[in-house]
């Protein structure tokens, strides 16, 4: 029992094991069709955006409010392994969540109208540029900074304060993107 939950791989596998199984239940009968492949990748790319924005949340809600708060001395546990293994996930999680968003698009045979707000696809469209940002965000302002922020790459004491900023203001600014980016998620569906 406690080999196994201890384990997050396996504990991972046995929750893809368990959907693969809820899928044969529920959905046996459509698994040749595009509509179901085109919903599999939508599945994923949503299984990426929970991890990315719930990280972004993390950050956000929990890890700099709480970062004041933690005595100097005890600082490099967050700072030296629980960040940088925290933004792995974050960045990664990112670019997994546009690939699968990006594919979900073109499956659903409307990705250029979406992009340029055409066919009614605006919403979508708009959603989507809005996580695009964020997803820049996250690989061309908050990850360098961070590096130079956590020490993982070589900067002067004034340069490290300059890129800790910087990457609190981009993620601060994701956070408040990705209230009406969801917004775009899920009314592209629900009110069109
Ligand atoms: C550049 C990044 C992204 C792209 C290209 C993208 C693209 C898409 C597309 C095309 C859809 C299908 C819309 C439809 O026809 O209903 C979708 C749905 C969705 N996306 Fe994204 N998305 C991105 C980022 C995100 C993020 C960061 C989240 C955060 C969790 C997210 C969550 C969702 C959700 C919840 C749905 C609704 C699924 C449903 O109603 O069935 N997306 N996305």
């Amino acid at each position: 029992m406690d080999k196994f939950f201890g384990n997050l791989h396996r504990v991972l596998l046995a929750g893809v094991v368990l959907a693969i199984l809820v899928a044969i239940i529920l959905h046996l009968d459509q698994i040749g069709t595009h509509a179901f492949w085109a919903f599999v990748i939508r599945w994923i790319h949503v299984w990426f955006g929970i991890l990315w924005i719930g990280l972004l949340y993390y950050f956000n809600f929990v890890q700099m409010p709480s970062m004041p708060k933690i005595p100097d001395e005890q600082k490099p546990a967050i700072g030296k392994v629980i960040a940088p293994e925290a933004l792995f996930y974050f960045r990664w999680a990112a670019a997994g969540t546009v690939l699968f968003g990006l594919l979900t698009a073109l499956m659903n045979g409307y990705l250029v109208e979406a992009l340029t707000f055409r066919g009614g696809f605006a919403t979508i469209g708009i959603g989507m540029w809005l996580a695009l940002i964020m997803a820049a965000n996250v690989w061309f302002v908050i990850w360098p900074n961070q590096k130079k922020a956590l020490g993982i790459v070589q900067a002067d004491a004034d340069a490290k304060k300059a890129a800790a900023r910087t990457a609190m203001l981009a993620s601060r600014t994701n956070t408040l993107l990705s209230i009406a980016m969801l917004y775009c998620m899920v009314a592209q569906q629900n009110v069109g």
